[in-house]
């Protein structure tokens, strides 16, 4: 046997004991929770299979090569030219050939029945702004969340897209493997079909600035019944005071402040931005003389006018002043001098 049918032996073996190592190592993901996902992964499982595959035959190769062909001590001639050799070049073209377009067509296959749209979807819309998500159900009147729900075994289309003159963010569901950038005034969609009940993390995966590590979130898949009343119970929430949306500051504190303030009685822990606890002291230290409702209020309002010493400016949006009506924005001043009560 020549030595080039001896080492194509011994690649072609370590290359299936590669293949059959990726086979048998346990899955290093998260939990798959989507029928995308599924499909996803099983692609994922036979590229790496097959790239362990031709791995340890390159690297059979290669390593036979350097020792077989190095130069000997005291060898400083230069190596023999060499023509090709047709056999072997017909060899390495198409069989790559052959295996990248097959992939590609599994891929293609794959991709299109991932956004393969079903008649009954759900949809939802997603809106990225620095640093928070918020979802709409417009079959839903419309309703606006903080936290992501879906209903098992029904498909979702979401509307992705980011709140005019903010930055690139990027919509990451894990346990969905799936990811898309929220770009401002460019909408965008994903589908997914939720499997499997349970929470998972919503994320952004686009340094979108200081408070991109906190600008996560929880997906509830739920049961049908279960989503019928989560959506049952949020609309309650949201229109349970008078005209003018809701004016209860725990709800506005949860869904606009803490995922960049630190806030004890809301259970908000952000650290982009100062700590609410201590609004009173900084109150008089950097009020300049306001009163400390002035003082909180201009900070809601225009965020920009005092930066308390050690946090960056022109990171807190300067839209609340128009999101929030001023009763909001008179409950939450008070809500948060006192403390949460
Ligand atoms: Cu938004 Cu990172």
């Amino acid at each position: 046997m020549s030595p080039f049918f001896r080492v194509g032996f011994v690649a072609l073996v370590l290359g299936a004991l590669g293949s059959l190592a990726i086979w048998l190592t346990p899955s290093w993901f998260p939990t798959s929770a989507a029928v995308q996902a599924d499909r996803q992964d099983e692609l994922y499982f036979w590229l790496m299979v097959m790239s362990a595959f031709i791995f340890a035959i390159v690297i059979v190769f290669l390593v036979y090569s350097m020792v077989k062909f190095r130069a000997r001590p005291g060898d400083d001639s230069d190596g023999e030219p060499i023509h090709g050799h047709a056999g072997l070049e017909i060899i390495w073209t198409v069989l790559p050939i052959v295996i990248v377009l097959g992939f590609a067509i599994y891929g293609a296959a794959a991709l299109g029945r991932n956004e393969a749209l079903a008649k009954d979807r759900l949809i939802v819309d997603v809106q990225a702004q620095q640093f928070a998500w918020t979802f709409t159900y417009p079959s839903y009147g419309k309703l606006k969340t903080g936290i992501l729900a879906l209903p098992v075994g029904r498909q979702v289309e979401f509307h992705i897209t980011a709140v005019e003159h903010d930055v690139l963010h990027s919509f990451y569901i894990p346990a969905f493997r799936l990811k898309q950038d929220a770009v401002p005034g460019v909408p965008q969609k994903l589908i997914a079909t939720p499997t499997k009940l349970g929470t998972y993390m919503v994320t952004c995966a686009e340094l979108c600035g200081i408070g991109h590590s906190q600008m996560r979130t929880v997906l509830h898949v739920l049961s049908p019944k279960d989503f019928t009343a989560w959506i049952a119970d949020q609309k309650k929430a949201a229109s349970q005071p008078a005209a003018g949306g809701s004016t209860d500051p725990a709800a506005i504190v949860s869904s606009d402040c803490a995922s960049c303030h630190t806030f004890q009685p809301a259970n908000a822990t952000g650290t982009v931005g100062p700590d609410l606890d201590n609004l009173a002291s900084d109150a008089s230290k950097y009020g300049g003389g306001q009163s400390p409702e002035d003082y909180v209020k201009e900070s809601i309002v225009d965020p920009d006018k005092v930066v308390v010493p050690g946090f960056p400016k022109g990171v807190m949006p300067t839209t609340f002043g128009t999101s929030l009506s001023a009763d909001q924005i008179d409950a939450l001043v008070q809500y948060l001098l006192k403390g949460g009560s």
